[in-house]
């Protein structure tokens, strides 16, 4: 089969760049073309010299290709995304702008109107553990969030299964690049470095998204989820801590036979690892896996589950990867296969 040809649109943000690292590695995909709108005319390798092996230069605007990744901000990628689906170029858009599907959510989350509110029905919610069978036929898939991929790989099996009443804690910590490579007052070094504190207390971005998906995976749950992201003093990686009351009536009785439910339920998955300790970021540091670790606790019965993964990979760069691997009947692991760096 020859090459795919494919684009990155938005390549001087962490996610895209992150995805022209892992791409150079591809057996079956060509990066061919690269955008971004402060650095065009300059070699790739100008700006980011780790990629000096990638011959590319980044230009304002995406030449032909056969496939296109979006790592724009939000409202600007469905901007640029509507003509490409229009030509019927497949596109896997790792910002939020396709990942809800009531198009209300975005004017209440986002601050801004759809514009293609349509479209948001045939878009897949690009998490291959829950829709894979749909990515594999779709044209618009819309890479899940950092934050929700992390939550949602902790939380299935025990919402698939009804094992918890869905009144659930989830407590996340992220590294700072996934608040993106725009400077900002709150990722500044002196502000971030020694320090650790909670943001979005009343309401992050990514609850919609978590919600959603939930009531996918068991419809009719209504799940009422608090969801308190922190930024800690890292560059990459998020760890969630999941907690939830047992359902009495689907009592599981330990902690062994919660981990055999974990085990079985993701048995085959490919990025999703069932753990018996409790993992760190550094474990999934520029990886594609998942690290999940359920657990009980004894004093008080709750469901304890904690995952870890690198918000630019599984998180972002990753995932997108996976996801265009389906969509173009690829092995899934193409590209992904790279061991975690340590230490
Ligand atoms: N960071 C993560 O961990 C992560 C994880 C999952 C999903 N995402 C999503 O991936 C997308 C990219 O995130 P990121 O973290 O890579 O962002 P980022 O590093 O902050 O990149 C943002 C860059 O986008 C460019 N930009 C901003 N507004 C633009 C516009 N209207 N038109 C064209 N370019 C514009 C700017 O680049 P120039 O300076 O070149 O103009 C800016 O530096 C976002 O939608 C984000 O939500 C990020």
């Amino acid at each position: 089969m020859s090459q795919i040809k494919v684009g990155i649109i938005n390549v001087t943000g962490y996610a895209g760049v992150e995805l022209a690292r892992l791409l150079y590695k591809h057996p079956t995909v060509k990066l061919c073309s690269i955008t971004g709108r402060s650095a065009a005319g300059q070699k790739l390798a100008e700006v980011f010299p780790h990629l000096a092996d990638i011959e590319l230069t980044i230009t304002a605007e995406l030449d032909e290709v056969d496939f296109v990744f979006s790592a724009m901000p939000h409202k600007a990628s469905a901007e640029v995304i509507l003509p490409l689906v229009e030509r019927g170029i497949k596109v896997v858009d790792i910002s939020a702008d396709f990942r809800l599907k009531d198009a209300s959510k975005y004017l209440q989350w986002y601050d801004f109107a759809h514009p293609a509110p349509g479209l948001l029905q045939k878009a897949v919610y690009g998490l291959p553990e829950f829709h894979r069978a749909e990515i594999a036929k779709a044209s618009l898939v819309a890479n899940p969030g950092c934050y929700p991929t992390g939550a949602l790989l902790a939380l299935a099996p025990a919402i698939k299964e009804g094992l918890i009443y869905p009144d659930i804690i989830i407590d996340s910590k992220s590294g700072i690049s996934g608040a993106g490579r725009t400077l900002s007052l709150s990722t500044h070094y002196a502000e971030a470095t020694d320090n650790v504190h909670a943001y979005s207390v009343h309401g992050h971005r990514h609850l919609p998204e978590i919600v959603q998906e939930l009531e996918t995976l068991n419809p009719g749950l209504s799940p009422s989820v608090t969801f308190l992201p922190h930024l800690v003093p890292t560059s990459r990686g998020i760890l969630s801590s999941c907690y939830a009351k047992p359902n009495e009536e689907k009592p599981v009785k330990g902690k062994e036979e919660l981990l055999e439910i974990y085990r079985s339920y993701y048995k085959g998955e490919p990025f999703v690892r069932v753990v018996d300790k409790p993992p760190g970021t550094k474990q999934t540091w520029g990886n594609n896996l998942c690290l999940v670790y359920p657990t009980i606790d004894v004093r008080t019965g709750r469901i304890i589950v904690i995952s870890c993964l690198d918000n630019l990979v599984k998180g972002a760069a990753g995932q997108a990867i996976q996801n265009m691997n389906i969509m173009f009947g690829f092995s899934e692991t193409a590209g992904l296969e790279a061991l975690p760096v340590y230490p």
